[in-house]
């Protein structure tokens, strides 16, 4: 089935879960060789970053810790709107490091917020995993530790991933027919 039907919208596949899972083995590979005697706590981003969040940690192998935050920011199909906090941290994050773990980084705003807020409980160091990049709308001066695909500036759902709230469930991530960036 390439072709499905969300709401009002039609998406077609963008990229089969086969190929998502190969590039978390792949991030997990690596993420299981830089961290080696760190202190870690992993971080998801909520809702977005649920099933990304449980494949790739399925895969770490070093001791860790696992904890999630919620934020949104997002209204429909436009980015960059209020970044709200949901529910915070209550984790000691002093002196350990944190890995935060997002489905999109799209403009980079959210991502901002979210470091700003993780810096403030004083961690010794902070990297970003992202699944996805919209390489040609991001906007931040912040580095992408880790990235999965570089995408270009169109809309995505699926694995994790949302339009209007649906979506989240589907095991490939689908793309916007008939949308331009
Ligand atoms: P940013 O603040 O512009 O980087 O936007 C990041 C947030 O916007 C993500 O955490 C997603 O919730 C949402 N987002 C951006 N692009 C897409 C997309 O293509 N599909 C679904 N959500 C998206
Ligand atoms: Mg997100």
């Amino acid at each position: 089935m390439p072709n499905i039907a969300i709401a009002d919208k039609e998406f077609s596949l963008f990229l089969p879960a086969e190929k998502i899972q190969q590039r978390i083995e792949v991030m997990a590979d690596l993420l299981n060789n830089e961290l080696k005697g760190h202190d870690l706590i992993f971080i998801g981003v909520l809702n977005g970053a649920f099933m990304f969040a449980a494949d790739l940690l399925k895969r770490i192998q070093i001791n860790a810790q696992v904890s999630f935050m919620k934020v949104a920011s997002y209204r429909g199909t436009t980015s960059g709107l209020n970044v709200k906090r949901l529910i915070g941290l209550n984790e000691e994050l002093k002196g350990k490091t944190v890995i935060i773990l997002e489905d999109i980084v799209d403009t980079g705003k959210t991502i901002e917020d979210i470091l700003f807020q993780i810096k403030g409980f004083r961690p010794s160091e902070i990297r970003i995993v992202t699944l996805l990049l919209k390489t040609d709308s991001y906007k931040s001066e912040i580095k992408i530790d880790y990235v999965g695909f570089e995408i270009p500036d169109r809309f995505v759902v699926g694995y994790g991933l949302d339009y209007n709230g649906y979506g989240r469930n589907l095991r490939n991530i689908y793309v916007m027919e008939g949308e331009k960036s």
